[in-house]
């Protein structure tokens, strides 16, 4: 029978009688209030990979445009990029505070050369659907197996992510309707320079 001591160790308990005694703990020896399902576990780690490729993803894009003098964009996506850092960050604090271990997987060269801002768009907004796509697989899983905790945990990311697609479609739209014309990407650069990126609002 095992205890956890101070420092959150599993000890040996020497009383059966101890509150210690029915406690449960995960690898690094935190106290867990409820298991989680190994294949959810899994999969919330690898999702938390994934936002780390898209961290790395958005900071290649960044440079792209870095390097092309269009400030904006390379602003955009650097901002986009520290965002996916927090979300891995979120998703690190998730799981520890199931009593789990974070396991970082390796990430993979992000790509790094596109024809046009066009096509860096669309890069990242198929990055954004397949993202949305992960996190819906994990909302399904943790509802087979009554995981309340991360459904919960989940409601706000999705939303999150949601209107984070709805961000990507709509500068995917204007750089489509600059039509890679110099003066029309300039003009998008400085609203993105002016942290100009949402949507029309339509409710006043
Ligand atoms: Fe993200």
């Amino acid at each position: 029978m095992y205890r956890l001591n101070i420092s959150g160790q599993k000890v040996l308990s020497t009383s059966n009688s101890s509150p210690f005694s029915s406690i449960t703990c995960g690898p690094s020896g935190r106290a867990i209030a409820e298991a989680i399902d190994p294949d959810l576990l899994n999969a919330v780690q690898a999702h938390l990979n994934m936002e780390r490729q898209a961290h790395a993803s958005y900071f290649a894009a960044a440079i792209w445009f870095a390097e092309r003098e269009l400030r904006g964009f390379s602003r955009f996506f650097r901002d986009e990029s520290n965002s996916e850092h927090v979300h891995a960050a979120k998703f690190a604090e998730y799981i520890i505070a199931r009593g789990q271990s974070v396991v970082l997987q390796v990430v993979e060269a992000p790509l790094q050369s596109w024809a046009s801002p066009a096509d860096v768009m669309a890069t990242a907004f198929q990055m954004e659907v397949d993202v949305t796509a992960s996190l819906q697989q994990l909302y399904s899983m943790a509802e087979r197996v009554n995981d309340t905790r991360t459904t919960v945990f989940l409601d706000p990311i999705v939303e999150m992510q949601t209107q984070s697609e709805h961000e990507f479609a709509h500068l995917l739209g204007r750089v489509k309707f600059a039509d890679n014309q110099a003066a029309a990407l300039l003009l998008i650069d400085n609203e993105l320079d002016q942290g100009n990126n949402k949507p029309a609002s339509l409710q006043g």
